[in-house]
């Protein structure tokens, strides 16, 4: 077990107004359920230290491993209708900058949200929306070891603790996190995804590399203005991909 994501651990390292209320429960079967409750301000958290049936993107599972993982929902209420895609941005650009603070090592995203060290995915965001509210769910691998990883994913999973070497602060970590989210979701709800782009582009793993999308086969590129991935395909045209799955290219 990593440093306690227990209130009196977490409260004081908190900066800004996300993570107020702060909730944390050792267990849990979601902390995307813990977040639904009427009348909760922006930037409620739910944070637990093992999900019994936690959720990922495409309606796939999210495992953790008891203690070593950082789990963590959060409440937000954007002001205008719920554009999940360039939100999902908007929390894997925080997301790189938390791990990238904490690890000192350089953090990539695949495109929108997976966040990548040395081309392990670490980090993994969902976005679901409640109403006119969106629950912006992170799990970020922190203590796991190879064995405690999910094993044959594309890309290959891996933990802050298999790049790095290190037991990282969980508290620290969701404190990092809460700041850099509040501040990129300000920044964008006042003025679009624009004063993002130039960091997300640095970021973008995508860019270059030998992709499917939406079926057909290309090669990634930058994104849009829109955040949308320019796909060059292989059989001529370009495709703007929204959402849903961008995959790397099986091995020829
Ligand atoms: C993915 O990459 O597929 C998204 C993973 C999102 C996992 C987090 S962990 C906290 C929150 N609770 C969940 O059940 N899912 C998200």
């Amino acid at each position: 077990m990593t440093a306690s994501l227990a209130p009196p651990d977490v409260l004081p390292l908190l900066r800004g107004r996300f993570g107020r209320p702060y909730r944390f429960v050792a267990e849990c079967t979601s902390t995307q359920d813990l977040v639904r409750e009427e009348g909760l301000p922006e930037g409620a958290v739910a944070v637990a230290d093992h999900q019994t049936a936690g959720r990922g993107r495409a309606g796939r599972a999210w495992t953790d491993a008891p203690g070593r993982a950082l789990l963590v929902s959060v409440l937000l209420r954007p002001p205008r209708a719920p554009e999940l895609a360039q939100l999902s941005l908007v929390a894997g650009h925080a997301t790189a900058e938390a791990i990238a603070e904490l690890t000192g090592l350089a953090t990539h995203v695949k495109w929108p949200n997976d966040v990548l060290l040395d081309g392990s995915k670490v980090a993994g965001i969902l976005l679901e929306s409640a109403g006119d509210a969106v629950i912006t769910g992170i799990g970020v691998n922190v203590s796991q070891s190879g064995d405690e990883l999910p094993p044959g994913t594309s890309p290959p999973a891996g933990s802050l603790l298999t790049a790095t070497g290190r037991h990282l602060d969980r508290a620290a970590l969701v404190a990092e996190l809460l700041a850099r989210l509040e501040h990129a979701y300000e920044r964008w709800r006042d003025a679009g995804l624009a004063p993002l782009l130039p960091a997300l582009e640095e970021r973008n793993w995508l860019r270059g590399r030998q992709v499917v999308a939406h079926g057909a086969p290309g090669v990634a590129g930058a994104m849009a203005p829109d955040g949308a991935l320019v796909v060059d395909l292989d059989r001529g045209g370009t495709l703007l991909a929204v959402s849903g799955e961008v995959t790397l290219a099986p091995e020829s």
